[in-house]
């Protein structure tokens, strides 16, 4: 879904527009990312919204970006490579764990129906709500809690994407899950190489594990009681 109020930018006048262009064919379509809507979202989201002002100019660079409490906005590849294994399409409910900035949110946003962002660091939260509907990303909801637990109210998902890093795959995402579903997730130590895994649900609940890459993502804190 298109936001309203697109802001992505005339490339002949806008040197940022053009970054981002260089960005999806020089770090993404380079890298073997083929889906060409996918690609169409990562040229239609302004990345340089969603990092602090003070890194603007480098929002489009081949890594990920500090945006305060600690915690990352992830590697532009990174954020196409998870939403391509996603497999999204026009009407899939998502589920994202980590909003962090609201940029793969807003990515996300483009390919499906409604997104289902949280985020546990509350400042965090609201401040990608805020960013997400001042540019007009209408079909993403952000809440503030802990992601370990999944969003049973909104359950079930046909993907869930979790953009940090668990040691085991919690058991309530794997319950939200459709089958048919895919859930994309580093799983691995702390502040260690995770494996990124995607792990797909058939039609009669069978789950299906396959390891992507090695990748390095924040923790996904488990709280006691989670
Ligand atoms: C790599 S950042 C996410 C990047 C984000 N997807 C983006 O596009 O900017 C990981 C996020 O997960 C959040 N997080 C960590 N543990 C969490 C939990 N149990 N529930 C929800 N969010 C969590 C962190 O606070 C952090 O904002």
């Amino acid at each position: 879904m298109a936001p309203a109020d697109c802001t992505s930018g005339d490339p002949a006048q806008d040197p940022l527009a053009r970054a981002r262009l260089a960005m999806v064919t020089g770090q993404i379509a380079a890298r073997g990312v083929k889906d060409p809507r996918v690609l169409d979202a990562m040229r239609a989201v302004p990345r340089h919204e969603f990092v602090p002002a003070t890194l603007r100019e480098d929002a489009y660079g081949d890594s990920p970006l500090p945006i305060g409490h600690g915690q990352t906005i992830s590697q532009p590849y990174i954020v196409a490579l998870m939403t391509e294994l996603a497999r999204p399409s026009p009407s899939d409910r998502v589920l994202e764990v980590g909003t962090g900035s609201g940029y793969q949110a807003a990515v996300l946003s483009q390919l499906v129906a409604r997104v289902f962002s949280i985020e546990l660091v509350d400042p965090l939260a609201q401040s990608a709500a805020s960013t997400l509907r001042r540019l007009g990303y209408a079909n993403v909801t952000v809440r503030s809690g802990d992601g370990y637990l999944g969003w049973p109210d909104e359950a079930p998902f046909d993907i869930i994407v979790v953009t940090a890093a668990p040691e085991e795959v919690p058991a309530a995402l794997l319950a939200q899950l459709k089958p048919g579903g895919r859930l994309i997730v580093p799983v691995g130590r702390v502040w260690d190489v995770q494996d990124l895994q995607l792990i797909e649900k058939d039609a009669s609940g069978r789950v299906t594990t396959r390891s992507i890459i090695p990748v390095r993502f924040v923790p996904l804190v488990k709280r006691r009681d989670s």
